[in-house]
């Protein structure tokens, strides 16, 4: 396959954990958001998806993440349900991800979800980074706003500390008996070996910028040659959900995880009896930091580039299913192309 040195894939970022670990929270202080405020019982429902461009990234980040250092066009973050029914959609998200952040609330620990995010990762060999959650609860903290996590350290007491210590190598202790081998992220020098622990709170965004430093580090340093690969090739995605639109009837919120979809483009979609051959009729993007989910103004675009969430309208999508394979057939044969979306379903 072709390789374009110039344009690299924007890294798909998996969101996985237990139940109100605070995945939604930590994505909502990233791109500046209250998506979680909109959830009934603050429970997600959906697989999400959020394009964060990189200066948005190095605004949060600050110092840990300079953009000159940086080819990657951003972080396309994919939330997921923890609620123990909707195994389905974390498979999902997991298969989707080229990278995934572990969300551990440390009051809580490892739960049922939390093992059942890491059995997805070890199952699709997904390298993982733990953000250990909601340190703002430990007893005689002193927050710091948004602050990296050594200066937040630094302005606590001895005492406040060791708590939090005490709770940070009980998951390194629950990622061991899960065979994974894990660290405070400072101490870990091969992140392809241990896997960094990053303290965090998305009350108080302390540690975010240390968790957004090693996300865009490890993308960089150890993806690079698989994001540089086919990003102008023909399309492919997975279908999150069939939602009707006004004007438009029924449309695909999709994840495009590689190529490019235009306008016009031919695709092929699973559905419900077998697979849909249809024409793209308009591409809807949802603007830089916004959740397709909850995105009300959508950008009418000609041209989509992975990776990316992208809701397309097109004819005969009403029996297109949720988790299935959408497919731009542009110059090959679409008897291929069809064989090749029966095979996924
Ligand atoms: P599901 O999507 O349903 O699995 O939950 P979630 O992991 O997305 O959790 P969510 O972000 O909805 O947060 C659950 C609750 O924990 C909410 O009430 C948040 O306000 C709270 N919360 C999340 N992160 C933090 C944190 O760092 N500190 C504190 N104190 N509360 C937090
Ligand atoms: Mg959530």
């Amino acid at each position: 396959s072709q390789t374009h040195t110039d344009t690299l894939r924007t890294p798909i970022v998996a969101v996985l954990g237990h139940v109100d670990h605070g995945k939604t929270s930590l994505l909502d202080k990233v791109r500046g958001s209250d998506v979680t405020g909109g959830e009934a019982g603050a429970i997600t429902q959906h697989i999400g998806a959020t394009a964060v461009p990189l200066d948005t990234v190095s605004q949060m980040a600050g110092a840990l993440v300079n953009p000159d250092d940086f080819d990657l066009p951003g972080l396309l973050f994919i939330d997921t349900p923890g609620h123990h029914s909707f195994s389905t959609l974390r498979s999902r998200g997991g298969a989707l991800a080229d990278i995934a952040i572990l969300v551990v609330d440390v009051n809580d620990g490892f739960q049922p979800q939390t093992k059942e995010a890491i059995d997805i990762l070890k199952r699709t060999g997904t390298p993982f980074i733990v953000a250990a959650n909601k340190i703002d609860t430990t007893p005689g903290w002193n927050p710091q706003e948004g602050e990296p996590i050594q200066k937040s350290y630094e302005a606590q007491s001895q005492r406040a500390r060791s708590k939090l210590d005490e709770k940070l190598y009980e998951i390194i202790g629950e990622m061991s008996e899960m065979g994974f081998s894990s660290d405070f992220y400072w101490r870990v020098q091969n992140f392809q070996k241990n896997i960094g622990v990053v303290p965090v709170s998305a009350l108080t965004s302390e540690g975010i910028p240390d968790l957004l430093g090693v996300l865009m580090g490890l993308s960089q340093r150890y993806m690079k040659d698989e994001m540089a690969i086919d990003v102008a090739g023909p399309g492919a995605g997975t279908v999150l959900e069939v939602k009707e639109e006004r004007g438009f009837g029924a449309t695909l919120d999709v994840v495009l995880y590689d190529g490019t979809i235009r306008k016009g483009d031919t695709i092929v979609v699973g559905g419900a009896n077998e697979p849909i051959v249809t024409e793209v009729r308009a591409l809807l993007q949802p603007r830089p930091n916004a959740e397709i989910r909850t995105e009300k103004r959508f950008n009418k675009v000609d041209e989509v580039a992975a990776a990316a969430g992208v809701k397309i309208a097109a004819p005969d999508l009403e029996n297109a299913m949720a988790g299935a394979p959408v497919r731009v057939v542009r110059d090959r044969d679409i008897d291929d192309v069809i064989a090749e979306v029966q095979a996924e379903l």
